[in-house]
């Protein structure tokens, strides 16, 4: 990072896109109409379990404007992927789109029909007529045990005695937490746009990882990936629920190329709860004890997950349970169980988001019973460095998160007793927790150029999902060269763009800016190395005595050029450089902190329950850009307040079809919902992670916030809500 322009950096800078999307320039998956466009619609099966006897399609076929329809006795042969992240080809849910008659859930695609429009297609869709050979279902977590048991799952962890340290502890508690199946509700919906010219495939996808997706995309049509080109400049965000490649858009490319035309195909609302993706409900055991003094002596952390019966998906709950508390027995498992629903899929804050729901309220839990305040508890516990790793943290500022927070809130104002505080009608509660999430760090290649007419244009295979990203890295650019935002041109989001990462895991910015940054000061050296041969404005001049001044060079007499003179006297277009950047090393352990109190208020009379105000702290390295840093968590404290009180995909537990599946019964909070929300952002520069010392802030936001709501719930009512989300009947 420069001094000069410091200033930019943590500037809260407005988003450089907002334009474009204000304005409905910005293009989204489906608003790509290529020339001689045809429009996919899918039938998608109504049973969870079984198979496919027979597909019926004359009616269909008569209706107007169809093209053809396909499935699983009609459709092209494709190829598995390995499915893994490190070669780049992953994807979530391993079975190729109609590659047999099995369904395993519902809202599965069974055919999809292609037609003129879209409205055709889906009329015809109407008309396909499956029937199907129905088995048993397992709709939930308790019918997957009861009839299959569980597998053991990933990222367990063991230290110490745990059974024996509990066994002996003065204080113990244990208590069994759950957390529903939650969706992915991004306005904009999951989306294909796919055509193929010269047997090169193009597809417009609404992706959070074009570059994976193009590695997918690679191996499912055994193609070399430099023929496919993956677009996402713009998605209406994704959550994780667009990280990986689904069905849809596989099925999209695979019939274009049968139809040699373009086709496109967005997947309706309600399918948006069965075929791309969910949080998985989950069943948490928490057994803690506490010694004599309040300290925490053991730790057991065991969680449960659904799966589907075609993938393996491990909600990995207890992954920060591992290092956020001081603790020398300690044990973390986790484990799945099968049952009829899609496959699930990241959701922001993946594992932490239901684990920190149950041990940060099982820790309020554990503090209460060793008769100790919640917040000093946890000033008490938390842990110094990382036992887990065995590596200290490159750096941790929990407790001065948790002391700013709590004092901002007026926590020293709490009366500890259930219901003892009142304002008229309401009786108020205060509950806290902390949050946490681990920060990563990726490859990545980038490419800066500063041209003769005085801007500059930047280039990664990144997404902006909404966060910002176009935005810090135009600011990067600026910092680096002194170039002003409003001549910096920013693209991302297409595959054929130097290999960015994923927009995920909150690593998108301690990735993406150490490569733009070395991008542009290798664009700075070939400009030096212009300005100082032959005929170049300081001609003979050493590259080291030239400094980067005013959107130009400067010498040590004073003398200064701006780039486009330097490039004009050379005739040269450009200066350019590319940079590629390493994934973080493991000398450290990396990860965010902080800490979140809730007020709930709470109405007897009439039942109503609501969070009224928020004060979070958050240490997350360094901030880029204050503006959009303070964004990304006031949506995540949003998202945790539904999922705390409203967020929950309910299944028959007769057919295992989700219910609520539409915007209406899918509760998720709206404006009357928001509380007030304080975010304190603690600034510290992490550059033992990266030179620009960012961990990246999407998703610990969401961390810790239901608990503090169920611990605050608790203080309110007297009522210890362990299973999400705290609905009213909960509380009469
Ligand atoms: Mo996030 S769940 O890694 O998009």
């Amino acid at each position: 990072m420069s001094d000069q322009s410091r200033s930019i950096i943590g500037a809260g800078v407005p988003r450089i896109d907002g334009p474009d999307k204000l304005s409905g320039r910005a293009n989204y998956a489906a608003d790509n109409l290529p020339p001689g466009l045809t429009y996919g619609y899918g039938v998608f099966s109504t049973i969870a379990s079984g198979r496919v006897t027979d597909i019926e399609l004359d009616d269909a076929r008569d209706m107007p404007g169809v093209v053809d329809i396909y499935h699983h006795g009609h459709f092209p042969t494709l190829y598995h992927t390995p499915s893994s992240l490190a070669q780049g080809n992953k994807v979530e849910e391993t079975r190729l789109p109609f590659e047999d008659d099995r369904v395993y859930y519902a809202g599965q695609f069974v055919a999809l029909v292609v037609a003129d429009t879209f409205e055709n297609a889906r009329a015809a869709a109407r008309r396909v007529k499956v029937s199907y050979a129905e088995e048993p279902t397992l709709a939930t977590l308790e019918q997957g045990i009861e009839a299959n048991g569980t597998q053991p799952g990933s990222g367990n962890h063991s230290r110490g005695d745990a059974p024996a340290a509990f066994d002996s502890a003065a204080t113990t508690v244990d208590v069994t937490y759950r957390t529903p199946v939650e969706t992915h509700n991004p306005m904009e919906m999951h989306a294909s746009t796919a055509w193929w010219q010269r047997g090169e495939l193009t597809i417009f996808d609404a992706s959070q990882g074009v570059v994976v997706a193009k590695g997918a995309l690679s191996k499912i049509f055994a193609m070399s990936p430099e023929r496919i080109t993956v677009h996402a400049p713009y998605i209406g965000s994704g959550f994780g629920g667009k990280l990986w490649t689904w069905p849809h858009a596989i099925a999209t490319a695979a019939v274009s190329r049968e139809l040699g035309r373009p086709v496109q195909l967005v997947v309706p609302r309600r399918e948006m709860f069965t075929t791309v993706g969910h949080r998985p409900e989950t069943r948490q055991r928490l057994r803690l004890a506490t010694d004599e003094n309040g300290k925490l002596v053991s730790v057991r952390h065991e969680s449960i997950n659904t799966t589907s019966f075609t993938d393996q998906y491990v909600e990995t709950c207890g992954s920060v349970t591992k290092s956020l508390y001081r603790c020398p027995d300690l044990t973390v498992s986790h484990a799945t169980t099968q049952v009829n629903r899609g496959t699930p899929t990241s959701m922001r804050a993946p594992g932490a988001a239901p684990g920190l729901f149950a041990l940060e309220s099982a820790i309020d839990e554990m503090a209460l019973a060793a008769g100790a305040d919640p917040v000093q508890f946890r000033l008490d516990n938390y842990a110094s460095r990382d036992e887990s790793k065995d590596l200290d943290f490159s750096s941790n500022h929990i407790v001065e998160a948790t002391n700013r927070a709590a004092e901002k809130f007026g926590w020293a104002d709490r009366t500890p007793g259930v219901g003892s505080m009142r304002d008229g009608r309401e009786i108020v509660g205060y509950g806290m927790a902390a949050c946490n999430w681990e920060a990563l760090k990726m490859a990545c290649d980038a490419r800066v150029s500063i041209r003769a007419d005085g801007t500059a244009f930047a280039s990664c295979a990144t997404q902006d999902i909404g966060t910002g990203t176009y935005t810090i890295v135009a600011q990067t650019v600026s910092d680096v060269t002194g170039i002003p935002l409003d001549r910096i041109t920013v693209k991302l989001g297409d595959s054929s763009y130097p290999d960015g990462p994923v927009s995920g895991g909150s690593w998108a910015t301690a990735t993406t800016l150490p490569a733009i940054a070395g991008a542009a000061r290798n664009a700075l050296d070939e400009m030096k190395r212009y300005a100082t041969g032959t005929g170049g404005v300081f001609a003979g001049a050493a590259s080291d005595d030239l400094e980067v001044s005013d959107g130009g060079l400067r010498n040590a007499d004073g003398k200064h050029s701006d780039f486009a003179a330097i490039l004009d006297a050379g005739r040269y277009g450009s200066a350019d450089g590319e940079a590629h950047t390493k994934a973080a090393d493991s000398e450290y352990s990396y990860r965010s902190f902080g800490a979140h109190f809730v007020e709930v208020r709470w109405d007897p009379g009439i039942s109503r329950l609501r969070v009224a105000r928020v004060v979070s702290a958050i240490d997350v390295g360094r901030v880029i850009n204050e503006t959009t840093a303070r964004n990304q968590v006031e949506g995540a404290v949003v998202m945790g307040i539904g999922m705390g009180l409203f967020e929950a995909t309910e299944y028959d537990e007769r057919n295992a079809r989700p219910v609520n599946n539409d915007y209406a019964e899918y509760l998720v909070p709206v404006h009357a919902d928001q509380p007030e929300i304080d975010v304190i952002l603690l600034d510290y520069p992490d550059t033992k992670f990266n030179e620009y010392g960012a961990r990246g802030i999407g998703e610990i936001g969401i961390t810790g916030l239901a608990a503090a709501v169920a611990n605050a719930v608790y203080h309110a009512t007297g009522k210890r809500i362990r299973e999400l989300p705290i609905t009213l009947d909960k509380l009469m």
